[in-house]
């Protein structure tokens, strides 16, 4: 097909819809549509009542590098850079995970337990775009915290995400491993930190193999590696009532449950996702 057909945005949608089925990609419509409304502003409704719509020279070239882009297997969050979390824009990069969905089960867990007393000081190890800190501050207009990564990269897209959600007065981001850094205490450590064991990442999705950074995805041998500096760090980093809340893998659950017992700290409550896998855990040291 000649770059200059199709011309509308009713046959760009059904163009772009059949290339995505035909790539065996789920839900074409929703991502043809996506793709329409990012690049021309043309949103469903419009879509529907005026197919006939012309498009720009712009847009068109832009449609076309998107849809040979997510051809060739680009999730449509990277081509674009962004994605929602927790109902918040987030900007993301090459070196930064794509927030997911299951990490909400976290943020989730951290307000139903404060409820109306929202923890002044927030630790988030391994922060990534800032997705869990900055979703938290969100939140909780009095708090403050800070956000540890080992990729400086990865740390100044979440700086820009702090800027753009207007928190970067209450959100710091340190360059280091874990906690190794830090001489402060917390009253709330989260983390989603790497847990997939490195024999398992040859068989990850495409999707995820090949565009979430290995840095954020390798745990190790056994997926564990990045839970055992955690917890060595913990006891030194908690307030007097500091808790943790980790996201685990869908089958870490016994193992966590032993490694924090091994580091001096109890799993307090589990949290599950919509599948029903365990997904967080609460933690706790010494007689808290
Ligand atoms: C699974 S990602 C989570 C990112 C983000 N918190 C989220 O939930 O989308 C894990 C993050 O840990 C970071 N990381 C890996 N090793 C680290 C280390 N030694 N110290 C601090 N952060 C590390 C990675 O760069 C990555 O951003």
């Amino acid at each position: 097909m000649s770059k200059d057909h199709p011309e509308t945005a009713g046959a760009f949608f059904q163009h772009i819809k059949t290339s995505l089925a035909a790539a065996g990609i789920d839900n074409p419509a929703f991502e043809a549509r996506r793709m329409i409304e990012k690049r021309t502003g043309i949103n469903q409704a419009a879509l529907i009542s005026e197919p006939g719509l012309a498009l720009s020279r712009e847009q068109k070239d832009a449609l076309f590098d998107d849809l040979s882009q997510r051809m060739a297997g680009k999730p449509l969050h990277r081509i674009y850079g962004e994605r929602e979390f927790w109902g918040l824009p987030f900007k993301i990069g090459p070196e930064t995970l794509e927030p997911r969905p299951d990490t909400e089960v976290l943020v989730e867990a951290a307000i139903g337990i404060y409820g109306d007393y929202p923890p002044k000081r927030i630790l988030d190890l391994g922060t990534g775009s800032g997705c869990i800190l900055l979703s938290l501050l969100k939140e909780w207009p009095e708090s403050g915290g800070i956000g540890v990564d080992v990729s400086y990269e990865a740390l100044q897209v979440a700086q820009e995400n702090a800027r753009i959600l207007g928190l970067e007065g209450r959100a710091q981001f340190i360059c280091g491993s874990w906690g190794e850094a830090l001489n402060a205490r917390f009253d709330l450590i989260v983390s989603n930190p790497p847990y997939i064991a490195s024999d398992v990442i040859p068989t990850l999705e495409r999707s995820v193999r090949d565009h979430d950074p290995i840095l954020a995805l390798d745990g190790g041998e056994d997926g564990l590696d990045a839970y055992r500096q955690i917890f060595f760090s913990l006891p030194r980093l908690f307030s007097p009532s500091g808790i943790g809340l980790l996201e685990i893998g869908f089958d870490q659950e016994e193992s966590i449950v032993r490694l924090a017992e091994k580091y001096r700290g109890s799993v307090r409550c589990v949290y599950h996702d919509l599948a029903g896998w365990a997904r967080v855990v609460e933690i706790s040291c010494g007689d808290k």
